[in-house]
């Protein structure tokens, strides 16, 4: 299973932030905004990983993550010369991908909650089986994003982007698991109404073929919008209170990459020694120690 996280745009609505440095790197509290994305794909158990950016921010991503060999992943990187939609990704990722099932996550999607890490294991299980899933998440504004409408079971009946009359309260996240095939898929996408290459119409095409599942995030869990300096800010105010109230950090790469086997207790202890005049080192240390559980 490979992962691709995109990390493009303009981010004109972060404006001037974002005049001197790509949105996905601005901190969500106490990390950079691609640390949560990217600790959801590596909660997924994905260790194979393609980064895509615009060509000025690639540079900054690279000096960020290296080649992820730190975390026991392997981190690429490949350039969107311009954004034309968010399937593009899947098409620039076609090499990367291979006849591999491939999760996409966009870089400024925030999602924390109890449970996550076993729907994502669901979703890849039912990539390598055949299927593509979207996760569907109650917002009081559908018209701003992708909304599904399902029937009683829960299957996918429509699925339509920033419709004026939404069929139901559920957005698309921008997180998406498909099987192998995605980029043949994404190809045959057309631009849409907006001029886009949308995400939605490979949804569609899964949908049309009986290949698309929804998993459905509830009550309590929360899917963090970055997209305006309202809602960054309110980001980093959740993160902060969660980690405060718990003492748990979350989206920390080396936590999950510890967590899940990617590195050794050794090897976390070594990258928490320089960063132990910040929390989050100190963290990591007493992690490596053995006293957080
Ligand atoms: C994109 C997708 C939309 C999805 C949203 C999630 O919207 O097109 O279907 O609901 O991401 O963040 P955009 O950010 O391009 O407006």
């Amino acid at each position: 299973m490979k992962g691709i996280i995109l990390a493009g745009g303009a981010g004109s609505r972060l404006h001037p932030i974002t005049l001197g440095i790509s949105k996905q790197l601005v901190p969500v509290y106490d990390k950079p905004m691609i640390y949560y994305p990217l600790s959801v794909l590596m909660l997924a158990g994905i260790r194979e990983i393609l980064l895509i950016s615009t060509p000025v921010d690639l540079p900054l991503f690279r000096r960020l993550l290296g080649d992820g060999s730190r975390l026991g992943i392997s981190v690429s990187y490949a350039e969107q010369p311009r954004p034309e939609g968010l399937a593009q990704a899947l098409t620039i990722g076609r090499d990367f991908i291979g006849d591999d099932p491939v999760a996409l996550v966009l870089g400024d999607n925030i999602f924390y909650g109890q449970g996550f890490s076993a729907m994502l294991n669901k979703a890849a299980d039912d990539a390598r089986a055949g299927y593509a899933t979207i996760f569907g998440y109650p917002v009081d504004d559908p018209s701003r994003y992708g909304v599904v409408e399902v029937d009683a079971e829960g299957t996918p009946l429509s699925i339509v982007e920033k419709p004026a009359v939404p069929a139901s309260d559920l957005a698309v996240v921008g997180l998406y698991f498909y099987p192998a095939g995605a980029a043949d898929v994404a190809a045959a996408v057309t631009p849409s109404a907006r001029g886009e290459l949308e995400i939605t119409s490979v949804n569609e095409t899964y949908l049309r073929r009986g290949q698309l599942r929804v998993q459905f995030f509830g009550r309590g869990f929360a899917w963090l919008d970055t997209g305006t300096i309202d809602s960054l800010m309110e980001a980093s105010a959740f993160i902060e209170a969660i980690q405060k109230r718990q003492g748990l950090l979350v989206a920390a790469l080396e936590e999950v990459a510890y967590r899940r086997g990617f590195i050794s207790a050794e090897q976390l202890a070594a990258l928490a020694g320089p960063m132990q005049s910040t929390h989050y080192g100190q963290y990591l240390k007493r992690l490596a120690d053995g006293k957080i559980h």
